[in-house]
């Protein structure tokens, strides 16, 4: 049997992934660390843009190299962002999540230093009403 990734060193590999974060701009760092239904672990952080609008946040980078590396079956997400509030994904990256993940799918939200208790959120709870393709999903 695999070892089970602890939510905290999720947190923690979210954490490490916002420390690598280019955001000139917003000077906002976001991390974030998915875990697959294999066990794997693969992170993103956001990158941004002169061009605003190019800017790529860290939860569809994290997604986007997890399936890019042939990963499609995702088991927890873990982000990391906001001093003392842990932020929360956008829009936008939830319903990436949602091509992928069902509505049960933990989302676990840590502020960029150690939180000392980490918050779960399910995807359902963030995005009620995903959208989806007629015969998709
Ligand atoms: N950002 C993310 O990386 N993830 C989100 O879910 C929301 C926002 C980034 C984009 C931008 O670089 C910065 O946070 C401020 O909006």
């Amino acid at each position: 049997m695999r070892a089970q990734v602890k939510d905290a060193d999720l947190a923690q590999a979210a954490r490490e992934a916002a420390a690598r974060s280019y955001s000139p701009y917003s000077r906002f760092a976001v991390g974030a660390a998915l875990l697959t239904a294999d066990g794997s672990v693969f992170t993103g952080c956001n990158v941004e843009n002169s061009s605003y609008g190019l800017t790529l946040c860290a939860e569809r980078a994290a997604v986007v190299a997890a399936v890019a590396a042939g990963h499609r079956r995702f088991a927890k997400l873990a982000v990391a962002g906001g001093a003392r509030r842990a932020a929360l994904p956008c829009g936008a990256c939830l319903q990436v999540l949602a091509e992928f993940c069902g509505p049960d799918f933990p989302i676990v939200l840590t502020p960029l230093t150690a939180a000392r208790r980490l918050r779960t959120r399910r995807l359902a709870q963030l995005l009620p009403r995903a959208f989806a393709l007629r015969g998709h999903r």
